[in-house]
């Protein structure tokens, strides 16, 4: 199964990049820029990753991200993360950055934006790896905020492949940023936002009706509404699943608790994703085995939750119809039967 796994063209489409950054990375960049941290050393990282929620993992995420400074920085952190990703099997990446959490403590939007945009150029030419960028609005700051970081990014929006809406879910709904999704839909970009995490269904059905999302991120409490459940069905709207970070963050109090396969079945267009992999436990691969081992998933329906990823993700016609035919012959060779 784990070979079959490796092998399984994968694409990930709920990754922040700056939950890709290894205890390891974490104490080399501190060093380099001559940060302090809490921890002296990785296993001391490690031992505080321990979460009890969304919310005291965002504690730690954004103390973490304080050590990248310099464009190499976020060279390296996104290098880091591909050199991963070609290791495993992964062959399209479309992944968030905050940049709120650089720009607030000096760092240049651009110098964010660069380093990042320079790692996904050369990891496409040396790695093949495809990508897309998406900016995230952080949503415990408030719309005008945002309204700011998009004004920011106006003048490098055409590096920019879509908008993105994450942090902190209960007490910020959607509907909070009404105003400045209408505007970069207006600007022609693409919006997702995380929904249903940890925040209610009513939730995703505001990023469904108030923001006009082309994808939910997380979404699993979908399943407590079964007039939702319907929608997603006949529509296929995405939901970008992230089931090691849903066990960490005790959405599911374990993994044999998730509903991830449930939704497949129910005709939902699931995704498997990482969404932070470095504080969670795993990237891809370990996210695709703990669903074979824990939840009992077959071959066929991981392949099909591949198909799904190339459905939900913003590559061309052309590039769709070359992945499904890598993840159906994949198939194929292992005598998997695809419906
Ligand atoms: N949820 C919300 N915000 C985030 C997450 C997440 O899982 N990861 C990074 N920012
Ligand atoms: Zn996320």
């Amino acid at each position: 199964m784990d070979e079959f796994i490796a092998g399984l063209p994968k694409l990930e489409l709920h990754l922040h990049i700056e939950g890709t950054l290894e205890p390891d990375l974490m104490l080399r960049l501190a060093a380099r820029n001559g940060i302090s941290l809490p921890w002296a050393d990785e296993k001391s990282v490690r031992t505080a990753y321990e979460f009890d929620g969304l919310q005291s993992f965002l504690e730690l995420y954004y103390l973490g991200a304080s050590v990248l400074v310099t464009e190499q920085d976020f060279f390296d952190l996104t290098r880091a993360y591909l050199t991963r990703c070609a290791a495993e099997g992964v062959v399209h990446v479309e992944i968030f950055f905050d940049p709120q959490t650089h720009t607030a403590r000096g760092i240049p939007f651009a110098t964010v934006l660069g380093g990042i945009e320079r790692a996904l150029q050369t990891g496409e030419k040396e790695l093949g790896i495809s990508w897309r960028l998406i900016m995230s609005f952080l949503r415990h700051l408030s719309e005008e905020e945002a309204f700011a970081t998009l004004e920011q990014a106006m003048p490098l929006l055409d590096r920019i492949h879509g908008i993105g809406l994450d942090s902190g879910e209960r007490g910020n709904p959607p509907a909070k940023f009404v105003r400045v999704f209408a505007r970069c839909r207006e600007l022609g970009l693409p919006v997702v936002a995380h929904a249903g995490e940890e925040g209610p269904a009513d939730y995703i059905w505001q990023a469904i009706r108030e923001l006009q999302v082309r994808r939910i991120d997380h979404g699993v409490r979908c399943a407590e509404d079964p007039e939702l459940l319907c929608y997603l069905a006949d529509t296929r709207l995405p939901l970008t699943v992230c089931p090691l970070s849903n066990t960490r963050l005790k959405v599911f109090d374990q993994m044999a608790h998730h509903n991830v396969l449930n939704l497949l079945e129910q005709g939902l267009c699931v995704t498997i994703n990482s969404d932070d992999p470095a504080y969670f436990g795993g990237y891809m691969n370990a996210n695709f085995q703990a669903l074979a081992h824990e939840l009992g998933a077959s071959m066929s329906q991981l392949c099909r939750l591949s198909l799904n990823a190339v459905e939900a993700s913003w590559l061309s016609l052309a590039d769709k119809a070359r992945l499904t035919r890598e993840i159906r012959s994949h198939a194929a060779c292992h005598g998997v039967v695809l419906s």
